[in-house]
C-alpha cells in the first residue's frame, strides 16, 4: 500500500553552496525540496562584509534555474576584523539572519575564523542587543584536544563563557555530534538551539573506519560513538523545538575526496527528506518529522513557516537515488546511507 506525508517544505539550516560552477550545479538539489536555507559564508575569501553578502545572494538567486523558488538566508563570516556596525546595518537590512563562528583552521576555509574571542566581543554585544543568532562551528581546534573530544571541549570552554559573558545572545549550536551537546542545550532555559545532520543521524565512526576508510563518510565535526548517534537520534525525533535540521551538505569533488589529505563534508542535499523520512519511520516518529525540518528552525529564527509544502511518497520498491551529480569541476558523490531507502519526495 502506497503511504504518503505532505508537510509543510522543509528548510535547510546549515548549507554550502559554494560559487560559480558548483554552485550552479549543486543549488537545484537543494531548491527542489527545500524553500529555504541558511547559507555558509566560508568561501575563499570568506564572505565578510553586507556587502559580499550581497552580492552573494545575487549571485545564488541568478544561478536559481527557471521556475525554481528558493530564498537563500545569507550570513556572515565573523572575523576579528568584523564591525558591530556593519553586522547592525545588514540586519536591518533583512539579508543577514546570522553571524558564523568558526574557531580558525577548524574546517574548510576557516583559517580566517576567530582566535581571540574578546576581540570579537563588541560584534556579540551588538548581536545580543538586535536578536541576530550567532550560528557556531563547535569544535576547539587545540591540538592536544583529540578530535574526538573536540566539541564536548568547545562548549566548556568556549561556548558556556560567550554565553555567561553576552546575555541575551541567540546561539545555533551547529551540527551536532554528541550525546554532550544535546545535553548542554536541553539543559539551557534560553537562546540555545542546535541543528543537526542527515548523515549524523545514519553514521557513527565505525562505518568511517571498519573495513577500510570510507572518505565519503568523512565530515567536520567528525561522527562519533554509535551512543551519540543514538541520542541525535532521540533529540531529533523528541519534537523539541530546540531541534531542528542543518543538513552540512558539503560538496567536494570526488577528486579533493579522495586524496592524501581528503575535504572533509557529505553531499546530502539530492537525498536528505527521503533520508529522513526513513530515519524517523524507524525510530517510530513520522509525526515528528515535520517539526524538526519544517517548524522547529523558522520558530527559532523568528521566521514565518513556508507556504508551499512537500510530500513524501512511500514505494514499494527501494528508490534509486543518483550516486553521483555531474560538475564542470568533476562528480560530487551523492551521500549513500548504505541501506535501501523506499521514500522518494514529490515536490
Ligand atoms: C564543511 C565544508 O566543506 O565547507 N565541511 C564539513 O565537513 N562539514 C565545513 C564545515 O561546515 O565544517
Ligand atoms: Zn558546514
Amino acid at each position: 500500500m502506497t503511504q504518503s506525508l505532505t508537510l509543510t517544505r522543509p528548510d535547510d539550516w546549515h548549507l554550502h553552496l559554494r560559487d560559480g560552477d558548483m554552485l550552479r550545479a549543486v543549488l537545484p538539489e537543494t531548491a527542489r525540496d527545500f524553500g529555504r536555507a541558511i547559507i555558509m559564508p566560508n568561501l575563499v575569501p570568506p564572505v565578510v562584509t553586507a556587502a559580499q553578502a550581497g552580492a552573494y545572494r545575487d549571485r545564488i538567486l541568478a544561478a536559481l534555474p527557471e521556475g525554481m523558488a528558493f530564498e537563500p538566508l545569507m550570513t556572515l563570516y565573523l572575523t576579528e576584523e568584523t564591525d558591530p556596525e556593519d553586522v547592525a546595518a545588514a540586519h536591518a537590512s533583512g539579508l543577514v539572519k546570522a553571524v558564523k563562528l568558526y574557531p580558525a583552521g577548524a574546517t574548510t576555509n576557516s583559517a580566517s575564523g576567530v582566535t581571540d574571542f574578546e576581540k570579537v566581543r563588541p560584534v556579540l554585544e551588538k548581536m545580543a542587543e538586535i536578536g541576530l543568532p550567532l550560528c557556531t562551528h563547535g569544535e576547539v581546534t587545540d591540538h592536544d584536544i583529540d578530535i574526538f573530544d573536540r566539541e564536548a571541549v568547545f562548549i566548556d570552554r568556549v561556548l558556556d563563557p560567550i554565553r555567561r559573558a553576552t546575555p541575551g545572545l541567540r546561539v545555533v549550536m551547529e551540527h551536532i555530534t554528541t550525546a554532550n551537546a544535546a545535553d548542554y542545550v536541553r539543559s539551557q532555559e534560553a537562546d540555545l538551539g542546535a541543528t543537526i545532520t542527515t548523515h549524523h543521524l545514519i553514521i557513527n565512526r565505525n562505518h568511517i573506519l571498519v573495513g577500510g576508510i570510507k572518505p565519503h563518510y568523512y565530515c567536520l565535526p567528525v561522527a562519533k560513538r554509535e551512543e551519540h548517534r543514538l541520542a541525535l537520534r532521540a533529540a531529533a525525533t523528541s519534537g523539541d523545538a530546540r531541534f531542528f535540521l542543518g543538513t552540512d551538505s558539503a560538496p567536494h569533488t570526488d577528486a579533493n575526496k579522495l586524496q592524501p589529505c581528503g575535504c572533509a563534508g557529505c553531499f546530502t542535499a539530492s537525498n536528505t527528506m527521503p533520508l529522513l523520512a526513513h530515519v524517523f519511520e524507524e525510530e517510530d516518529a513520522l509525526e515528528q518529522l515535520e517539526r524538526f525540518a519544517s517548524k522547529n528552525g523558522p520558530a527559532f529564527y523568528r521566521l514565518p513557516e513556508n507556504d508551499r509544502q512537500i510530500t513524501l511518497v512511500k514505494q514499494d520498491a527501494p528508490v534509486r537515488f543518483p550516486e553521483k551529480i555531474d560538475t564542470p569541476d568533476g562528480p560530487v558523490t551523492v551521500f549513500d546511507p548504505g541501506f535501501d531507502v523506499y521514500w522518494s519526495t514529490e515536490s
